[in-house]
């Protein structure tokens, strides 16, 4: 099988971590596999911003209603982050959080896509807004997700080609 296809099929998201300190080297590639990610026009727009800080940490896990609990308990958090005035960057920002996601699960680190675009946090208050203030940036920065991080503490099966569904393929 195709080495990719493979780091595919293991690829698997990741939620529960050790709270053990990600290597700087590792971290260092994931975040090469996203800067060497393809971006409409060769544009590169992106901004990314890591945390490590626990504080930092909590208030991300806080900026949504549900399915962000998690990342208080991450190691690192990376924040993509583009102008709004870059037409693609829904489409840019995407690639590289998948893009760093697969390098840190072909690395053994833990991660898991934390969805902040088109989301509320408890109180009401937009995501987005919410991952801004804590990060201090600009309100023209757009946010599609963040990557939470972190030595697994969990290892759920892998993907298997088999599990492709070729249903969902039409040739015409
Ligand atoms: C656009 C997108 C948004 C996601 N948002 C969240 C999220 O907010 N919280 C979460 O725990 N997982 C999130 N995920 C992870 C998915 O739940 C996960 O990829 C899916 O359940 C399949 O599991 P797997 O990645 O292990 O194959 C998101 C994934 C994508 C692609």
């Amino acid at each position: 099988m195709s080495h990719v296809l493979d780091a595919i099929c293991k690829r698997r998201s990741i939620r529960s971590y050790t709270g053990e300190a990600i290597p700087q080297d590792k971290l260092d590639a994931i975040l090469a596999a996203g800067l060497l990610s393809p971006t409409s026009q060769n544009r590169r727009p992106w901004q990314f911003y890591v945390t490590t800080d626990s504080a930092m940490l909590a208030e991300l896990s806080r900026a949504k209603r549900a399915g962000a609990a998690f990342v208080a308990d991450a190691s690192a958090a990376i924040v993509v982050a583009v102008d709004e005035d870059i037409d693609t960057w829904v489409e840019d920002e995407s690639i590289a959080l998948a893009y760093m996601h697969l390098m840190a699960s072909d690395l053994g680190i833990g991660s898991c896509w934390v969805q902040m675009h088109l989301r509320s946090a408890q109180d009401g208050t937009d995501t987005e807004d919410k991952v801004r203030q804590a990060l201090e940036l600009d309100p023209r920065q757009r946010i599609v997700g963040v990557l939470a991080l972190g030595v697994p503490a969990q290892n759920p099966t892998a993907h298997s080609v088999k599990d492709a569904d070729f249903d969902r393929v039409h040739y015409r």
